[in-house]
């Protein structure tokens, strides 16, 4: 029986989304390697931590062709710097050292660099790393666990602060991670991260979320039993209207600091949702098919009325839906992106072409099949000469809709 990567305790119910390729596996046609994984969400009664039940080897996922730059939203930069500003205006004593899992292309961790603040980005993606060094970003080229940071803390001494964003919840061995930040923090020291928000999640029946680097699907619940196992406490939760709905947290060594009100409040709001009760993930797996029956509908009417249907962002929840519904070239023709490294590949699994943004503006559909819809107010305000010509957005989260 398959259980919880936390606490070991057997799953109360799972979705199962069948076989799946890698998400971010845009490859140049005829490179299919024809991987697959079984994609099963599993929910633990005992921690609340709702999980993949298996997910491919982290080598797999991240290497040095990795597809994700993080530094392709201009939203994102501006979140990140925000981001950065807050936890350098939380930092104390002289010469503060932070570390962030997961630094990416250095769309975080640069601000941390240009303000002269000893720092440390952990990424295993060799090209994203070596993106971030060329900023001036120090980088190790590395999987963060137990061993690196005792690694860190004997090469560097305390941190102060461990950083992550959207990392945590690629993470199946977090309970040695978080040993990893026991042994390199500070007395005092902290870890501030953010990941999409479960309760977005179930709220919105984004269940594009689900795919293979997201192992876990983190609430205030589950992250707070997760930490607490190894010495730590939560004391603050901030939500951020990033990624469709995240949740930052803010955790210290047990006993340091007394927690926020939005803590409770949180705690309370998810037992409210049903967070916690194993029957949520039995209706979400419901509201899902339903999408996929509206979706797949609304598809094969354009296609009967000559409508052309193309996709805006090449996404890796993109796989999820392609794959879920058994989108076809037929039905989403091309698939926009701006990401040099996406372009000229064909979706995992899929086989619909991946194409630059220019041929959205010079050959532009009828429809736009939003998949990168966590990006919807950045790609509308620059979209709006599409919209005025007519052209139509088509979104599925939280339900089939048409815009205008
Ligand atoms: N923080 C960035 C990047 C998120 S993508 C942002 O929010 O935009 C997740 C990144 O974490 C990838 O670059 C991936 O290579 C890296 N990663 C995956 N597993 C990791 C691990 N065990 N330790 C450190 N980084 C990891
Ligand atoms: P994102 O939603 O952040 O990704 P994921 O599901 O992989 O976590 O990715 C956004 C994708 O959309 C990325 O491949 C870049 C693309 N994109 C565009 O093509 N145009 C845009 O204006 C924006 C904001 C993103």
């Amino acid at each position: 029986m398959p259980h919880c990567k936390i606490c070991k305790t057997d799953f109360a119910s799972f979705i199962d989304f069948g076989p799946m390729p890698i998400a971010n596996a845009f490859l140049p046609s005829g490179e299919d390697d024809g991987y697959r994984f079984s994609m099963q969400v599993g929910f633990c009664p005992e921690c609340y931590m709702v999980q993949l039940v298996e997910q491919p080897e982290p080598e797999r996922m991240f290497h040095e062709n990795y597809a994700y730059f993080s530094s392709i939203s201009t939203v994102m930069q501006d979140h990140f710097e925000q981001f950065g500003s807050d936890v350098r205006g939380k930092l104390q004593g002289k010469d503060p050292f932070v570390v962030e899992v997961g630094s990416n292309d250095g769309i975080m961790l640069r601000h941390f660099a240009d303000a002269g603040i000893r720092h440390l980005g952990i990424e295993p993606s060799s090209n994203v790393a070596e993106a971030a060094r060329q900023r001036g970003v120090n980088t190790l080229c590395a999987f963060f666990d137990q061993d690196v940071g005792r690694r860190i803390r004997k090469e560097y001494g305390p941190v102060d602060a461990v950083i992550a964003a959207n990392v945590f919840c690629h993470i199946p061995t977090m309970p040695a991670v978080i040993e990893g930040f026991a042994e390199m923090l500070s007395d005092e020291g902290v870890v501030v991260f953010e990941d999409p928000y479960l309760g977005d999640i179930v709220n919105k029946t984004s269940f594009d979320q689900i795919y293979d680097e997201h192992v876990f699907y983190y609430s205030v619940l589950s992250v707070s039993e997760m930490f607490s196992r190894h010495g730590f406490e939560l004391v603050d939760v901030e939500p951020q209207d990033v990624h469709g709905g995240s949740m930052r947290y803010t955790l210290v060594r047990k006993g340091c600091r007394q927690p926020s009100s939005a803590v409770a409040r949180y705690r309370k709001l998810e037992r409210d949702l049903k967070l916690d009760v194993s029957a949520t993930y039995g209706s979400f797996g419901s509201k899902v098919e339903a999408i996929g029956r509206d979706l797949t509908a609304q598809l094969t009417k354009f296609k009967a009325e000559g409508k052309r249907v193309a996709g805006y962002g090449a996404t890796s929840k993109s796989t999820t839906v392609i794959h879920s519904f058994g989108l076809t070239p037929d039905l989403v023709e091309y698939i926009s992106d701006t990401t040099p490294s996406k372009h000229d590949t064909l979706s995992p699994g899929g086989r619909i072409p991946v194409v630059p943004y220019e041929r959205f503006q010079a050959d532009p559909p009828d429809v736009a099949l939003l998949f990168a819809w966590n990006h919807a107010k950045e790609i509308m305000a620059k979209e709006e000469a599409f919209t005025r010509a007519g052209g139509q957005w088509l979104l599925y989260v939280p339900e089939v809709r048409l815009l205008p």
